[in-house]
């Protein structure tokens, strides 16, 4: 290991601090289905993450990735009303981050689309730029968990989303209280073909 972690997950003792790897964020970063109770995250740090987001490619530029951060009482309990049976994986993370795409954008040119994919290339810069906050946010020793199950049409009301917006996921953000087992992952020959 080439240096000495602050990341909960990687083994490592809390003594030294240097950034991790690149490959320390990837291997230790894995979807967290349960916080510790009683700790917050600033408004600053989550700043930290979405500016690291900005940093995604998207296609011509378009950046049609919006966020939506209930980071308040009120709102964060609202939020955790609206992600199913994921409540009491998340019911303990101090963060709730909504994150969407602007309709038309990404995928377009002058309003027509260009190809058969369409909106799918804003569903496609949002992923990516969901993955450059999510591994901003493993780097910055905190946990995350993506979440597909949620109530969009609630969540749409509660943060007054435009109707030109596509709800994708709600992230939450915190600090594991769990070490989370790494997935099977498919034979990379079965995914990748060499020509
Ligand atoms: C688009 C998307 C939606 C997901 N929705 C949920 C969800 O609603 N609840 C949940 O517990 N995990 C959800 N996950 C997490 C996946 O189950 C997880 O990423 C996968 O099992 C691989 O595990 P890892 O993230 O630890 O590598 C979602 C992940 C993605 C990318």
């Amino acid at each position: 290991m080439a240096s000495t972690l602050l990341l909960p997950g990687c083994g490592a003792k809390q003594e030294a601090v240097s950034a991790p790897t690149l490959d320390e964020v990837f291997l230790s970063r894995r979807s967290i289905r349960a916080y510790e109770a009683g700790k917050t995250i600033s408004e600053a740090e989550v700043r930290t993450l979405l500016e690291a987001s900005q940093n995604a490619p998207s296609w011509a530029n378009q950046q049609p990735t919006k966020y939506y951060v209930a980071i308040g009482d009120e709102k964060r309990e609202a939020v955790l009303n609206l992600v199913g049976g994921n409540k009491d994986r998340v019911a303990n993370a101090p963060v709730f981050i909504v994150s969407t795409f602007e309709r038309g954008k990404s995928g377009f040119f002058r309003d027509h689309q260009v190809d058969a994919v369409g909106d799918g290339w804003g569903a496609y810069d949002n992923g990516l730029a969901n993955a450059y906050l999510i591994l901003k946010a493993r780097a910055m020793g905190f946990d995350t968990l993506i979440m597909g199950m949620r109530d969009a049409d609630a969540l749409r009301k509660l943060f007054e989303i435009s109707e030109n917006e596509i709800i994708m996921a709600v992230i939450a953000l915190g600090y594991r209280a769990q070490e989370p087992r790494m997935p099977v992952h498919r034979p990379l020959d079965e995914i990748a073909k060499f020509f």
